[in-house]
């Protein structure tokens, strides 16, 4: 596809078509000067800017002789395919720099059941890059991890394939690694007054943040051999939907309404609904992740739920305490990797990520 504009009221990568590969990366800030940071904010932005464009950075990936090249050449002669690159500051970041937060960015709970790995959690800033080729996602975050030399660097970083959610509701669903449409009832790109309501941040958020969102990640491991000896019939019963067609129980087709008293009481989608929750909704926009297997003969593979949201209180934090205490599903995955982060609202043509803030 095309390029995707950088610049905008919002930034791309959240409510933007969803691409087929993810590279995510976490950063932590090797400084707790402000201006650093803030300077490094500002050459990643041009950085940005150009790679989501199609174009190599700097003074390209071939120039003086002597010194090694601005760009690292790989993704040259690749399309732009439809790069977006998402950025968010984490509460570590404001701790570091002395820098206020903004007031619903904390970390998040423990959970039950939690077992998460720090080397896989948290991280002062992370970087979202998504395309539609993986070699330009991760030529995009290995350039950004090049720039950030001596200020910031990669404390962990994910690597995800087939997006098991779309913002694009008329293109066909795709599919977890459990073989079930993920992403039905998600929110859609054009609704606006879905992401008004539930994703973007308003009026209360700090300026920098207005038009901007909360992310949270986590890395969710799968049984994924445990899985594959559940009968049909209790994979179904597990989620309240059908395999093949996707539809709610009580209901015919995958997109029409969820009867939610026809679903089992603790049915995964029944639990995470809205209605069950006092409307607490969140844009999700996960991928699969398969990192070979782990040495015991299992597949090490999962989903990397990524969940944008207005207020994390009204969005993940009620909808993980439901799932965390009596989802079915919780035989068959783990948390292991979590963070949250604050993504600064769109960049304008001459500033770049998070300006006012600094
Ligand atoms: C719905 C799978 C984890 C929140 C669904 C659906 C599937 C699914 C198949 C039904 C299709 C759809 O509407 O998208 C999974 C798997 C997970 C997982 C395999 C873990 C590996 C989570 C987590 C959350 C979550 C951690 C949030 C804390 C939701 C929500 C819905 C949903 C909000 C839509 C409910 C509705 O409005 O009908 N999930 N999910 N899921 N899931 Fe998950």
């Amino acid at each position: 596809g095309g390029p995707i504009p950088f610049h905008g009221p919002h930034q791309a990568g959240i409510a933007t078509p969803v691409q087929d590969r993810l590279h995510f990366a976490a950063f932590d800030l090797g400084t707790d000067s402000p201006a650093k940071a803030a300077e490094l904010m500002r050459e990643w932005t041009a950085a940005a800017v150009r790679m989501t464009a199609g174009q190599e950075i700097g003074g390209g990936a071939t120039g003086a002789e002597l010194a090694p090249p601005d760009d690292t050449g790989e993704a040259l002669e690749l399309p732009a395919s439809r790069l977006t690159l998402t950025v968010g500051f984490g509460p570590s970041f404001f701790e570091r720099l002395g820098l206020p937060a903004p007031d619903r960015l904390k970390e998040l709970p423990r959970f039950p059941a939690d077992k998460l790995d720090p080397a896989r959690s948290g991280g002062d800033i992370c970087v979202q890059a998504c395309a539609d080729d993986p070699q330009v996602a991760v030529h995009a975050v290995r350039n950004l991890a090049r720039i950030a030399f001596g200020t910031a660097s990669v404390r962990w970083s994910q690597l995800g394939f087939g997006k098991t959610s779309s913002t694009t509701p008329q293109a066909q669903t795709p599919r977890n690694l459990m073989g079930f449409k993920d992403g039905t009832r998600n929110i859609a790109g054009t609704d606006r007054a879905a992401l008004d309501a539930h994703v973007w941040v308003g009026g209360e958020g700090p300026e920098w943040l207005r038009g901007g969102s909360y992310l949270v990640a986590r890395r969710i491991r799968m049984h994924i051999e445990t899985w594959d000896r559940t009968s049909l019939k209790e994979q179904e019963d597990i989620f309240g939907r059908t395999k093949r067609e996707g539809a709610p129980y009580g209901a015919a087709r995958e997109h029409d309404p969820v009867p939610l008293d026809k679903l089992p009481a603790d049915a995964h989608v029944r639990l995470a609904h809205p209605d069950s929750l006092g409307g607490a909704t969140i844009l999700r926009r996960g991928y699969s992740f398969t990192d070979g297997s782990d040495g015991l003969g299992r597949l090490e593979a999962g989903l990397f739920f990524l969940a944008y949201q207005r207020d994390p209180e009204k969005g993940f934090i009620p909808i993980q305490r439901a799932l965390a205490a009596r989802d079915p599903l919780n035989e068959y995955i783990q948390h292991v990797g979590s963070g949250i982060w604050a993504c600064p609202g769109g960049v304008t043509p001459g500033s770049f990520w998070g300006e006012t803030l600094f």
